[in-house]
This record gives C-alpha cells, structure tokens and sequence, in this order.
C-alpha cells in the first residue's frame, strides 16, 4: 500500500467509484464535451454556498461565505496566509463539518455529505483522493483507477475485449497528460512535476464533473508549473474546476473568476483583470492596512 493512502478507507472509495461509472461514462462525457463548447456563457450553477461559516475553539477560520461556481469554468480561490483557503477547500470536499451554513451540489444539499459520497456524484478532489501506488509503474497505476470505476461491472469483464479496453483507455489518459512515453516508470522515478500529472490521469479515470485542486503547483520549479498549468486548462475542457492557487501566474493565466478570500471573508470576486486592479486586493496583498 502506498503511503498516501493511510488516510482514507479505500474501499469506501472503490464502491464509489463504481457507482460513478453506472451513473455516468461515456454518454455523460459526450455530453460534457458538446457542453464546453459554451465555456463560459454558461450560467448553470455546479456548487454553492450559504453563509459558510467554520470556528475552532472561537476562532472563525471561515466567515459567513456565500459563494457560487458555475458550470464549465476554471475557479481559483486566493488571498494571503490564514486567509481561510484551505479551510474554505476542506469545507467544500467534505474533510471539515461546517460549524453553520450550507453547500450545495447541482442544486443538491451535500453539507452533511462524506468525500466518499460526492465522489460519487462526480465531485473529486486531486491529489488527495487519487492515491498514487509508488511501486506500481504508471500506466499499472491509471488502469486500477479505471477497475476502481469499473469494479463490479459484470458485464464489461465478462466481454473479451475488456482488458483491451480497458488498457487502450490507460493509454489515452497518460497521453492527455503528456505521459506517454513514462508508463513503464514506476510512479516514485518520476520527476515532481510528472506525478502531478499522474494524479491528474487517475483522477480523469474516475471521470469526474467538478475536480478541486488544492494548490496544484506548489513546490513547482517554472518548467513543471507551466506543463501543470497547461494540463489543468486541458483537463477543464468540459469539465468545472475549482483551485486554491497562490501563483498568480496560474491564476492570472488560467482562471476564468476569481474569489479572494481575507480574515475568513470574501473580499472582491470577478475575472482577474477586475480583481487585481480592486483597491481591497492590492492592499490585501501588500499589507498597507496593517
Ligand atoms: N484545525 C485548526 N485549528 C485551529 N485553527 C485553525 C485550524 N485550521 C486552520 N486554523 C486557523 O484558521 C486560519 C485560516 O487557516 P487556513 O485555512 O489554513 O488559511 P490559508 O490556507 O488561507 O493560509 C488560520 O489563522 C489558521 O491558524
Ligand atoms: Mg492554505
């Protein structure tokens, strides 16, 4: 077992997943490929929240937030330290209970959901939730993501071509992330910046509908921070990404709305030429306040 996965009870994940692929696959992801072609004119809400409020011991990390993703876009929540990011993106994935408010899934209420069963309704978090094998090569490592989906269809692995299948769609993931000639690795000899994008190819495998990424370029050297960036535009085609960021060269470059988040509260929402030219954001950043 890998070490990443010490965290979170694998079967109940493998059962959701299966649930994912009865529920959706590949008529949903047609789809979701004729809906990208309307990429931001979009107005259907993914997610929402209502007066998202989370305290420890007193101290409110998370305040009062009421926010709204739409469909089809690139959404990147920023702000200083211990503006309540990470807090924030722990709320919407399920790892912390909400001291009050509620969220919203396509319309659903999910506040007292577990990350096991928003999974299920296509809501993914990377990184985390795609654990990673260390010692299983690659490609080994996309097609058990693919099985965890498939699971217990009966029928699929009854038919002959299944491993076929099921090997040519592992081929197409690593070659959407630019992986294509590292399958035979195993995944611990690649290089930073590539198991990224592995962790991106398995979580593709559970075709999700709404990915959230927490800081998906830290510790990023430029080279590795300019392919992740390009892979996440790649991987939104179609899809709603939700990221916490703190390079705002990805944000700049990649986002379509922005949220800044301050002492637990929204500050300023907007496309980013908008936002970063907002008096509240500047001094936010800069400290002119203090
Ligand atoms: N588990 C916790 N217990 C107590 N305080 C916490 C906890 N998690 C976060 N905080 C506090 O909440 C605030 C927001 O933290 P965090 O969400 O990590 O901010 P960010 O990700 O924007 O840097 C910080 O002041 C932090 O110290
Ligand atoms: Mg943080």
């Amino acid at each position: 077992m890998g070490e990443k996965l010490d965290d979170f009870d694998f079967r109940d994940i493998a059962s959701d997943f299966t649930f994912v692929l009865s529920n959706r696959g590949a008529g949903s992801r047609r789809a979701r490929l004729q809906k990208s072609e309307s990429r931001l004119t979009s107005s259907t809400v993914v997610l929402k929240t209502e007066g998202l409020t989370k305290s420890f011991m007193g101290f409110v990390a998370v305040q009062d937030v009421s926010f709204t993703l739409h469909e089809g876009h690139i959404h990147a929540v920023i702000g200083p330290n211990g503006a309540g990011k990470t807090t924030f993106f722990n709320l919407l994935t399920k790892f912390l209970p909400p001291t009050s408010g509620r969220i919203f899934y396509r319309g659903e209420d999910i506040t007292r959901l577990k990350p096991a069963q928003i999974a299920r309704r296509g809501v993914v978090r990377s990184f985390q939730i795609s654990a990673t094998f260390p010692h299983l090569t690659v490609i080994e490592n996309v097609r058990i993501a693919l099985q965890r989906k498939l699971g217990t269809m009966f029928h699929f692995w009854r038919s002959e071509s299944s491993l076929t299948v099921l090997e040519d769609r592992a081929r197409e993931l690593l070659a959407q992330v630019g992986l294509e000639s590292f399958g035979h690795l195993e995944a611990v000899e690649l290089p930073y910046g590539r198991k990224r994008a592995l962790e991106i190819a398995t979580t593709l495998a559970l075709d999700p509908d709404l990915i959230l990424l927490d800081e998906p370029t830290q510790g990023m050297g430029h080279e590795d921070i300019d392919r992740v960036k390009a892979l996440i535009k790649r991987v939104a085609q179609g899809r709603t990404v939700l990221m916490v960021e703190h390079n705002m060269s990805v944000v700049s470059d990649i986002s379509d709305r922005i949220t800044v988040l301050q002492r637990g509260q929204i500050l300023a929402e907007g496309p980013y030429a908008q936002v970063s030219q907002d008096p509240r954001v500047v001094e936010a950043y800069l400290g002119t306040g203090h």
